[in-house]
């Protein structure tokens, strides 16, 4: 039930694409949807809070320690996302429209992980700090219809520089186009992610 879901939608313009906004540990819905407005103003926006909670920080799966994931959620939990979707497509009229998860962090990693399981819901990502999700999870999906932007700061020890290596091999060999955005410094997001966002977003966006 989408009541099930503390969530916020803004409504855009019906030409421009749904932006699902998909906060960090310890964030909500609506510090991320503030970064819908800039990068993509006329975007309507979705901005779901995630169901997990770790010491009363809110998230999107459960992880063992940091970096390492509880994948059996992280598979759970994206299929949840994926139901979420559908609801508020079917429930705020975004049927047939153009949808973009733009995710920081365990954001990233949730749509990330989800773009990987299902391209048929998520087939557009804009990644800030995001890592590889799915550890040794068999993926049998094709994303040759897949388009995923990437920002990671090169000496971020939370989303490490082997698992964004691993990540973009496992977009490469299903087919994504991936774009990837790196930049000196660590976790988070900084004016040369946004602006490599913001450019990505005028390129892909319908
Ligand atoms: C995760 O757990 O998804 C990553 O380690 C990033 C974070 O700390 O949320």
């Amino acid at each position: 039930m989408l009541d099930d879901w503390i969530h916020l939608h803004t409504p855009g313009l019906p030409d421009a694409p749904v932006l699902l906004m998909l906060h960090g540990t310890g964030s909500n819905e609506r510090d991320i949807a503030g970064l819908a407005g800039m990068l993509h103003p006329d975007a309507t926006v979705l901005s779901p809070r995630g169901r997990v909670s770790e010491n009363g920080m809110n998230r999107w799966f459960r992880r063992l320690s940091e970096g390492v994931f509880d994948v059996e959620d992280v598979v759970t939990r994206s299929a949840e996302l994926v139901d979420f979707i559908a609801r508020a497509r079917e429930a705020y009229g975004l049927e047939g429209r153009q949808l973009i998860a733009v995710g920081l962090s365990n954001g990233a990693n949730i749509a990330l992980a989800t773009a990987l399981l299902r391209p048929d819901v998520i087939d557009r990502v804009v990644a800030f700090s995001g890592m590889f999700p799915l550890d040794d999870r068999e993926l049998d999906t094709d994303l040759s219809a897949s388009a995923i932007f990437l920002a990671n700061g090169v000496s971020d020890p939370m989303a490490p520089h082997e698992s964004v290596n691993r990540l973009v091999a496992a977009l490469d060999a299903r087919g994504a186009e991936v774009t990837r955005s790196s930049r000196p410094g660590g976790h988070g997001i900084d004016q040369a992610d946004f602006a490599a966002a913001q450019e990505w977003l005028r390129q892909h966006a319908a």
